[in-house]
């Protein structure tokens, strides 16, 4: 188990100072044990080029209006496009979008080489065979670290009706979900 020691000095209440922070790799091993959804994000870059990026941190924020937020690192080329182009989409992975989500985790120059693609009214790169997709303009952007916080407000959505295997990014690997039922064996997997 990988653990650091929280280092507190001085008087109460002990605030932590911030040099006192886990490691990166202390951070990566305690941030994968959370499973999370996967999506595909792109945009239209200043040159005009496709940009497109696999994303974990994406959630839902607000219904009223309907906002939605994920974060991108400084360096990602899909959050140039996003400042630049305003808008973006988001494309939910399921099983059968599995090998592209990893090439779109990629530094490949041809990430949409052979995928099939069309733009959205708002020009916008839709991916298609993603049984979920939403399209969003860009609401605020926030530097957050290494990384900047997006929020976007939802314009359009567009919903299959068979929504494939659904898959969660856990421990740096792809895993299925699977229904669970608790020990008595009844059915508890939803909120009454
Ligand atoms: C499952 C998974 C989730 C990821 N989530 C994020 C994320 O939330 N934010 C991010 O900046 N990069 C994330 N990445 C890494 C980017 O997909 C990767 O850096 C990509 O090459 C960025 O492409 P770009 O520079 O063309 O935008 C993730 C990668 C994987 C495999």
């Amino acid at each position: 188990m990988i653990s650091e020691p929280c280092a507190l000095a001085g008087d109460p209440p002990y605030f932590q100072s911030f040099e006192d922070y886990p490691s990166k790799e202390t951070l990566k091993a305690a941030f994968g044990q959370l499973p999370s959804g996967v999506v595909v994000v792109t945009s239209i870059a200043a040159d005009n080029e496709f940009a497109g990026a696999t994303v974990s941190s994406f959630n839902s924020l607000s219904f009223d209006p309907p906002l939605v937020a994920l974060g991108l690192a400084q360096t990602s080329k899909t959050l140039a496009a996003i400042l630049g182009f305003q808008h973006f989409a988001v494309h939910f992975v399921s099983e059968a979008n599995r090998d592209l989500a990893l090439r779109f985790a990629s530094g490949s120059t041809s990430k949409f080489k052979d995928v099939s693609c069309k733009l959205s009214r708002n020009g916008v790169p839709l991916l298609a065979g993603f049984h979920t997709s939403i399209e969003c303009v860009l609401d605020s952007a926030q530097i957050a670290g290494d990384h900047q916080l997006l929020i976007g407000r939802v314009l359009s959505a567009s919903v299959g009706d068979d929504c494939g295997g659904p898959v969660a990014w856990f421990r740096r690997g792809f895993h299925s979900c699977l229904p669970v039922a608790d020990r008595s064996g009844s059915d508890r997997r939803y909120v009454e």
